[in-house]
């Protein structure tokens, strides 16, 4: 069956021409989006996606291109031609199409909205948190606001390119301090030898997740502690557990940091515990 792609109020084959040459998103990747994951049809965390979205667009004074109940109609729509009932959904919404300009475009110049979904099998998840996945480490060369959920991933792009070279799953980002910030696509944790969970907290310098918000919370309510702060990678090596939190991996232990066991180097109960109470929950919210 063939793909189908949402693009600007229609449905189409996922490789059909819709998106122009001057579109901002590819010119000067001014654009955000979000990513949301579904699980027998119903959206995880929807509500704190839309959130973040109508959060990101703000920002950078990009217009909301439709209604978040238009959008949730349209992600549901997407989903339901595609056939899936598992699946990963990605939403992009550029600043539109206009004449190359650094500058913005004219005031009535309408936002580029794409959607796509794709089969993601909750079995494969399951099974990569069940064994744990190795990160590396890498220089945090991002810009300054990576709150903002824009589609300009270039740094990101190559930390998880060389993580895959490595063999690992994931690249954690360090700032000029010698802090972790986070992963390139996830937010990162750690379990002290104390037993307390240490995420950095949500500053000019991190993605707010959704996911990291959720588990904080969970956490909390089963009686952990969670300090919100930066964390070394001579913390992080004598940690007892780590972990990675998104919305395509959940939570997902961590049982390598560049080559060296985490803790005794299988994934851990509080990581793992934390991943079967946001499933629980996920799809109410
Ligand atoms: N990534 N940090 C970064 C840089 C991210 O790109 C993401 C999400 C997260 C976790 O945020 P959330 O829990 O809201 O998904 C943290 C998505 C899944 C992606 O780009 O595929």
């Amino acid at each position: 069956m063939a793909r189908i792609a949402f693009v600007n109020g229609r449905y189409l084959p996922i490789d059909a021409p819709a998106v122009q040459a001057e579109d901002r998103g590819l010119q000067f990747a001014d654009s955000v989006y979000e990513v949301w994951t579904v699980r027998d049809g119903r959206f995880l965390d929807s509500t704190g996606h839309f959130r973040r979205l109508l959060r990101s667009l703000d920002e950078l004074r990009i217009p909301h291109p439709m209604s978040v109940a238009a959008l949730d109609v349209a992600l549901k729509e997407t989903l339901r031609r595609n056939r899936l009932k598992d699946a990963t959904v990605y939403l992009q919404v550029t600043r539109g199409t206009a004449r190359r300009d650094h500058g913005f475009p004219a005031a009535d110049t309408r936002p580029t909205v794409i959607i796509t979904a794709r089969p993601s099998s909750s079995a494969a998840g399951d099974a990569r948190a069940e064994r744990g996945v190795a990160v590396i480490t890498r220089p945090d060369t991002r810009w300054a606001r990576c709150d903002i959920k824009t589609t300009g991933l270039l740094a990101n792009v190559l930390a998880k390119q060389d993580a895959r070279e490595t063999g690992a799953w994931e690249a954690w980002l360090v700032d000029t301090e010698g802090r972790v910030t986070e992963g390139t696509s996830t937010n990162a944790w750690i379990v002290t030898s104390d037993g307390v969970l240490v995420t950095r907290p949500i500053t000019d310098n991190i993605l707010h997740g959704v996911t990291r918000a959720a588990v904080i919370e969970a956490a909390r309510a089963e009686g952990h502690t969670v300090e919100e702060r930066g964390f070394t990678l001579e913390e992080a090596h004598a940690a007892r557990e780590a972990f990675i939190t998104s919305a395509t991996s959940l939570a997902t232990p961590v049982v390598e940091i560049d080559g060296r066991p985490v803790g005794n180097g299988a994934p851990g109960s509080v990581a793992t515990r934390l991943r079967e109470l946001y499933l629980a929950s996920a799809h109410e919210r």
